[in-house]
């Protein structure tokens, strides 16, 4: 397809790029737990070590993260499909319905998630109706095992596989500088 790109076709393109779920939490002004649902979550650079998510320009979220200065992503596993739905629209309550701790940032690690990473703000950059934010990883949580929520077409899917292949993840990071030479990544 050429020319003007219709929003319906440029949806349903990149519907088809499966992804996990995230929730970013932060603690706003009044010391209340705020945060929305991510799909556009991603590892960036290893050393210093670098993650980025892109909230929607008219998120109500976003601004109470910028102005915290830190933020908690959570990796959702497959059994909370109810969280990704409540923190994927605007509402007054998000945290009602699940249990919380403070990451050492104070923003909120969601019980039930496969791992968190608790980040501070690093620079924000600039794309079209979503900002790019990145952050600096400062806190990792120790992961457990069980299977990630995915997001593919519109609709929550979950893979077969629940363990790392062995060997397999002691290679993974992106494009590392040192990528041409080792080949590996991240
Ligand atoms: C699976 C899923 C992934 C989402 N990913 C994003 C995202 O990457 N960026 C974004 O701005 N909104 C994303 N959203 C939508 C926001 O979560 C939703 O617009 C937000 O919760 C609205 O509330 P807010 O305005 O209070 O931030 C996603 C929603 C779902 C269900």
């Amino acid at each position: 397809m050429t020319g003007e790109i219709e929003p319906a076709d440029y949806r349903r393109a990149l519907g088809h790029f499966c992804t996990g779920v995230t929730v970013v939490a932060a603690i706003d002004g009044d010391g209340e737990p705020i945060g929305f649902a991510c799909q556009s979550f991603a590892a960036l650079s290893l050393d210093p070590p670098l993650v980025l998510f892109c909230p929607g320009k008219s998120s109500r979220t976003w601004p109470h993260i910028e102005a915290a200065g830190s933020f908690c992503v959570n990796v959702l596993s497959h059994e909370q499909r109810d969280v990704s739905m409540v923190f994927g629209r605007a509402g007054e309550d998000k945290f009602a319905a699940v249990d919380w701790s403070p990451a050492p940032s104070g923003a909120p690690a969601l019980s039930g998630a496969l791992t968190w990473l608790d980040c501070s703000v690093e620079s924000v950059v600039d794309g079209g109706d979503h900002h790019i934010v990145i952050g600096r990883v400062t806190t990792l949580a120790e992961p457990v095992s069980g299977r990630p929520l995915l997001f593919y077409r519109g609709a929550y899917t979950a893979t077969e596989q629940a363990e790392p292949t062995p060997g397999v993840l002691d290679n993974l990071i992106t494009w590392s500088s040192d990528w041409s030479r080792t080949d590996t990544w991240f």
